[in-house]
């Protein structure tokens, strides 16, 4: 009987193993010819895997680069080292770059001469090299009866030497060797960064930004989600750091502009940094989600946004100070929301539960399995059990301690780049104090003493209050025995009192080091004794379990089933996604076409909320229609539009391209009926939204006027198809005739 139960689960696996495969996926380059290619042609593309990854000649992914390390993706649209990206990739630096007087987030910016750009302090984009699997290497000395422990060392050991070795083959490279299928395969990439980067142009965050928190994570989107950069370089084309005399950098190569638009069923890829993802996650995981780590970090965040924006709401200055801030807080506030949700509509834990019942009776079958596989299942459910009671104060440790008020990162960060100071080394001193003066000059311009000092004592309080004593950071008790456990207290005397919270202060401090002085802080106080806490969460034995589960888990689903082409976990390096643009049904009755139009903007419009403000001169353009080459087939202007592609946050910005590989938009979102989909991909539901370039060339041309950069521009359309000139509903079949 239950054998019988096994089968039938197991051939519904496989049966949504294999009609998932086009769409989801996040695959590495250098495996592309092998695994993907022939069904990649099959759907639409017309390259080879050579034109995307090749070590032998410029090819596309040239084209793509991350955005400092790995938050954002960008692609190069222009010889002369023109950038595309998110609004929302950029808008720090924007926001940087805006004061009351001159507010370029509200009012937007275009260079109109490369004398015009802005560049940005602290920012740097990489582009990759190449890729090599070194996984037999990394693992020589591995054996499978070492401890986790002993495991992680010895493959360290060979990292290193690995990196080392690249380091001596070429200096101006970046290696760097990451672990692949829960510690299970390891590859290299080879980086080169440039950091002379400068903001070329955004529009109003009343377009890039259209719809707010409202709208994020969700369809039918609006957005002008984008921005331009461009990357100088020294006159030899190297990375230089900002010079006058830097030039534009000249790419190996740059994406060509399609103004041909999107059908419903068209192949398109996405390529790009997605940050990290779930896919492996046991359902003991799911259930620790569900019961505790989301509403434990959306509860804290709720807390902090409500602080933030009772003072950005009374003071202009500090609505663009906490712009960024507030913006990267709700972004995943709602992210944990909606996976919350997604979890609970789409059963995940069943499913994931049902695949684990069957990995053990697979295990079970057999004494090989048994003696490679048997622990996975064991170990993570320990490891879940055993961290139930801690996971809530690990939440805390960060979301309400460390990066709850910007006062204890910045103390964290300070406490740490301080060591310097004090070096015999009169050139790391020297180092060491121009790094903080840099740090503190970042800080200083976005902070405002009284929305920080509300966020501390808020968050704190909190913190004190539904934490156990037991895992609270041990400045707590100061507060108790010498403030009488108030943190009002606390911070009467912290902020009047830190060197901290005023520039002068710091300048003092920073010309003449003292130790004492940096010990007494009681901002570097609070902030070593909560990095304190949040470190020893991860120093637990309890964690070698979750490594070793997850590794014998991962290895083991492999094996189980080889039919299935497994691609890794998302860890911001470069991936390759495919699907094609198709709409879909987000609930009972309800159909979502695959584009929003231009007429959306006006429907949304409400000049009352300041999320749904529309422009006075986009609105007069809007309503004139003047859409040129950059309108649909009906004279409509396409906003952004929806294709089943796998993405994931760090993805944002990345280049949409159709199967000539040419640009047709910026993947910049998710959608809310799917958001538990870095946990498990959702083939019906599943949907990344995107920007039409079309709708970004538009603004650029016709809005901002910029004829210089369009100027820039290859833009390519192919021939017309003469079957588009007959009546619509004649020229295509009715399943892709929605519109
Ligand atoms: N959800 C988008 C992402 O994670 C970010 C959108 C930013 N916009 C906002 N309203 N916070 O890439």
């Amino acid at each position: 009987m239950k054998q019988r139960i096994f089968l039938l689960l197991f051939a519904a696996f496989q049966l949504a193993a294999s009609t998932a495969r086009a769409d989801e996926g996040m695959w590495l380059l250098h495996m592309l010819q092998r695994i993907n290619e022939a069904e990649m042609q099959q759907m639409g593309l017309n390259l080879s895997a050579e034109d995307i990854y090749s070590l032998n000649q410029a090819c596309l992914k040239d084209a793509v680069i991350t955005l400092n390390g790995g938050s954002c993706t960008a692609e190069i649209i222009s010889d002369q080292g023109l950038v595309l990206t998110n609004h929302h990739c950029a808008y720090g630096a924007i926001q940087g770059f805006s004061t009351v007087e001159d507010d370029i987030l509200t009012n937007g910016f275009w260079a109109m001469s490369l004398e015009e750009e802005k560049p940005i302090p602290d920012f740097s984009v990489t582009f990759l090299q190449r890729i090599e699997d070194v996984t037999e290497r990394v693992l020589a000395d591995v054996t499978s009866d070492m401890d986790q422990a002993t495991r992680e060392q010895t493959i360290q050991g060979v990292i290193s030497q690995i990196e080392e070795e690249e380091r001596g083959i070429n200096p101006d490279f970046r290696p760097q060797i990451k672990s692949f299928y829960h510690g299970n395969e390891f590859y290299l990439f080879v980086y080169r960064d440039y950091s002379d980067i400068r903001l070329v142009g955004n529009p109003p965050e009343s377009i890039g930004k259209f719809g707010g928190d409202t709208d994020n994570w969700m369809w039918p989107r609006h957005t002008g989600d984008f921005s331009m950069l461009r990357i100088y370089a020294d006159a030899e084309g190297n990375p230089a750091d900002y010079s006058e005399d830097n030039t534009p950098y000249q790419p190996k190569r740059h994406l060509k502009v399609s103004l041909d638009g999107v059908q419903n069923g068209d192949f398109t890829m996405i390529m790009g940094y997605p940050g990290s993802t779930d896919r492996f996650l046991s359902s003991y995981g799911v259930q620790q989600a569900l019961d505790i780590y989301n509403p434990s970090v959306v509860e804290v965040r709720d807390l902090k946004l409500k602080t933030m924006k009772s003072h950005m709401d009374t003071d202009p200055g500090v609505r663009i100070q906490y712009a960024a801030k507030y913006a990267q807080t709700a972004n995943y506030w709602k992210y944990y929301i909606g996976q919350s949700k997604g979890l609970r509509a789409l059963d995940v834990y069943g499913k994931k539960k049902a695949l684990e019942d069957e990995f053990a009776a697979w295990v079970t079958a057999s004494v090989e399995r048994r003696n490679e596989y048997g622990e996975a299942i064991g170990l993570l459910k320990t490891y879940y059990e055993n961290t139930d009671a801690t996971v809530k104060g690990q939440v805390y440790s960060l979301e309400a301690g460390l990066i709850g008020c910007d006062l204890m990162l910045f103390a964290f960060r300070v406490g740490m780049g301080a060591q310097g100071l004090f070096s015999e080394d009169a050139d790391r001193a020297a180092a060491a104090a121009a790094s903080l003066r840099g740090r503190a000059e970042g800080f200083f311009k976005d902070y405002d003493q009284d929305t920080d000092r509300d966020l501390f004592i808020n968050l704190m309080s909190k913190y004190m209050e539904d934490i156990a004593p037991d895992q609270q950071p041990a400045f707590f008790a100061t507060v108790r025995d010498k403030y009488k456990g108030d943190f009002k207290r606390y911070a009467d005397k912290m902020y009047p009192k830190s060197f901290l919270t005023d520039p002068v202060r710091f300048e003092e401090f920073v010309s003449n080091p003292d130790e004492k002085a940096l010990e007494k802080d009681l901002g570097i106080a609070a902030a070593m004794s909560l990095i304190e806490t949040y470190r020893g969460y991860f120093a637990s034995p309890e964690q070698g379990k979750f490594d070793e589960g997850y590794r014998l888990l991962t290895a083991g689903l492999r094996a189980m089933n080889t039919e299935k082409m497994w691609y890794p976990d998302a860890n911001s390096t470069m991936r390759l996604s495919y699907g094609t643009v198709g709409d879909y049904d987000p609930a009972d009755a309800v159909h979502y076409d695959f584009v929003t139009t231009s007429d959306g903007i006006l429907q949304k419009k409400d000049n009352t909320d300041p999320e749904f403000v529309v422009d006075g001169t986009l609105e007069s353009l809007l309503r004139k229609r003047d859409f040129g080459r950059y309108a649909d087939e009906d004279g409509d202007l396409v906003l952004c539009f929806i294709s089943n592609n796998d993405i994931t946050g760090g993805n944002s910005g990345s280049p949409v391209l159709n199967g000539n590989g040419d640009l047709i938009g910026l993947a910049f979102d998710g959608n809310w009926e799917a958001m538990s989909g870095d946990i498990a991909f959702e083939p019906e539901l599943q949907r990344t939204i995107s920007v039409d370039i079309r709708y970004v060339m538009w603004i650029v041309d016709k809005m901002a006027g910029a004829q210089n950069l369009i100027d820039e521009i290859d833009f390519v359309t192919a021939p017309k198809d003469p079957m588009q000139n007959l009546p619509k509903d004649m020229a295509r079949p009715i399943e892709d005739g929605r519109r």
